[in-house]
């Protein structure tokens, strides 16, 4: 009988990425996914570390599964990812009944080392670079077993070659790599073959994508064309841009590529200068807010959302407030906010003699967060009454007979379907704004849009 595996997934949507090619992977080896994890005969924990909460979820899920594996010794336990990378064979010091500890540069050998360790015992098989050959090999893609059949991620860089003070990712995914274009495109035509009406493209910092392969310039917006370009893809969203490196190129494929999606995520971190130079991250808050204008200047009607670090080391009740008047400013659709957590080895974790006291933080997070989230309801509510063209879903979490959709920003919409059609994963849709929730908007369903690109390619040449 075939092996069964369940993947947990921690952090980001490359980890969420990553963790449909390491399916597509064991199904390669002859196993099946299952939903039940106490059953499963290999546990997979693919795991993020950007703040110590992650840290604490995986060694509190370890925990867990110690019972889990005493319950049922045949199981394997495997932690891949980005903690696996940071705390090495310090995983096994710390859960000795884990069999494999595989990092983020050769994802490629865990199905191996997981057969290795039925008879070797535990492996640990951690790279200190990036394998181009091992961890972008595009077979890991082609095969990936996917959730969703209507949109797709595509790693097109990894690693990242900034130094911003508090990010532990340089440390563990190392400098950037971008994938090579024309298998880009490939891949691209290889989802839309199957179905794939939107893609989502992930790295680091995507728009300096290809600059480690022309040595000079990036291609990020000639990326964005060439995939724009393929047949069947009728929307392309990206994650995520450095302010610094956004530049009118980009913008500018970003107005003219039709599929593009009229959605920006552009971390701003600190709206005040010290801060920002603090954290190295390369631009002023007037920098970043002249980038954004240029970006609304050139794409009408951008969704922007961001994200923002409080509690940074160092940081006054004037540098807060600067970040609060930035983000009105901005006026952001939404934003992630984070607590600043110190990470081992960060130059920001060194700062702990400017550590701010744990109350402030909780209570300027609190601040920060009625004011993003008042943004982002007064933007919501400015949709009332508008037509917008939304990618369905599927059925919402919360009812099966109403159609959760995305609108061309990246909002969350709610309607009540005509009919099944109008329910199905990758349908289009249009719908006409009722209402404005903090998190979503509601609608009403207009018209089922049948025509996808290559249907109105067709249609023009006929
Ligand atoms: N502490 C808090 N937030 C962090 N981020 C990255 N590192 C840290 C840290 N040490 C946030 C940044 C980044 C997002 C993905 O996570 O805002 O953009
Ligand atoms: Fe971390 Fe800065 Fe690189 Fe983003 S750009 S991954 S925040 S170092």
């Amino acid at each position: 009988m075939a092996k069964k595996f369940h993947i947990r997934t921690f952090g980001c949507q490359m980890n969420e990425h990553d963790s449909e090619r390491l399916a597509g992977m064991l199904v390669a080896d002859g196993m099946e996914p299952t939903e039940n994890l106490e059953s499963a005969d290999v546990v997979v924990l693919n795991t993020c570390c950007i703040r110590e909460n992650a840290d604490n979820k995986l060694y509190g899920t370890l925990g867990h599964l110690a019972t889990t594996k005493a319950e049922n010794p045949g199981m394997q336990i495997a932690v891949t990812g980005c903690l696996s990378q940071k705390d090495r064979g310090g995983v096994l010091d710390r859960a000795g009944w884990v069999d494999v500890v595989v990092g983020t540069h050769n994802l490629g050998s865990t199905a191996g080392l997981l057969r290795k360790a039925v008879t070797d015992g535990p492996q640990v098989e951690i790279l200190d670079a990036p394998d181009p050959d091992g961890d972008l090999d595009p077979s890991l893609a082609l095969h990936a077993v996917r959730e969703a059949s209507h949109t797709a991620w595509m790693t097109i860089q990894t690693g990242c070659d900034n130094t911003c003070a508090y990010c532990i990712v340089p440390a563990v995914r190392g400098g950037e790599i971008s994938r090579p274009l024309d298998d880009l495109v490939r891949e691209a035509e290889m989802l839309a073959r199957r179905g794939v009406r939107e893609i989502t493209l992930l790295g680091q910092n995507v728009n300096s994508y290809g600059r480690d392969i022309t040595k000079r310039s990036p291609m990020f917006a000639q990326l964005l064309r060439a995939v724009g370009d393929v047949d069947g893809i009728d929307r392309i969203r990206f994650t995520s841009p450095h302010p610094k490196d956004l530049r009118p190129d980009t913008v500018a494929a970003m107005a003219e590529v039709d599929a593009v999606c009229n959605q920006l995520h552009l971390p701003l971190q600190a709206g005040s200068n010290r801060v920002l130079s603090a954290m190295r991250r390369g631009y002023t808050a007037e920098r970043y807010l002249e980038k954004l204008a240029m970006a609304r200047a050139a794409v009408p009607d951008l969704g922007v959302t961001t994200d923002i670090i409080v509690g940074f080391p160092g940081e006054t009740e004037a540098d807060f407030e600067r970040t609060l008047e930035v983000a009105a400013e901005a006026e952001f659709d939404s934003a992630f906010t984070f607590i600043f957590s110190p990470r081992p080895g960060t130059a920001a974790a060194d700062l702990s003699d400017q550590f701010i006291d744990p109350e402030i933080v909780s209570d300027r997070f609190a601040r920060l967060d009625t004011v993003v989230q008042r943004a982002g309801l007064i933007k919501h509510e400015a949709r009332v009454g508008m037509v917008e063209r939304v990618l369905v879903e599927g059925p919402s979490r919360r009812n099966s007979e109403v159609a959760a959709a995305r609108t061309t920003q990246g909002k969350l919409v709610h309607y009540q379907p005509s009919d099944a059609r109008a329910l199905q994963a990758g349908a289009l849709v249009d719908v006409k704004i009722v209402h404005g929730a903090p998190h979503h908007l509601d609608g009403e369903q207009l018209a089922l849009v049948e025509t996808t690109k290559v249907r109105r390619r067709l249609e023009v040449r006929s």
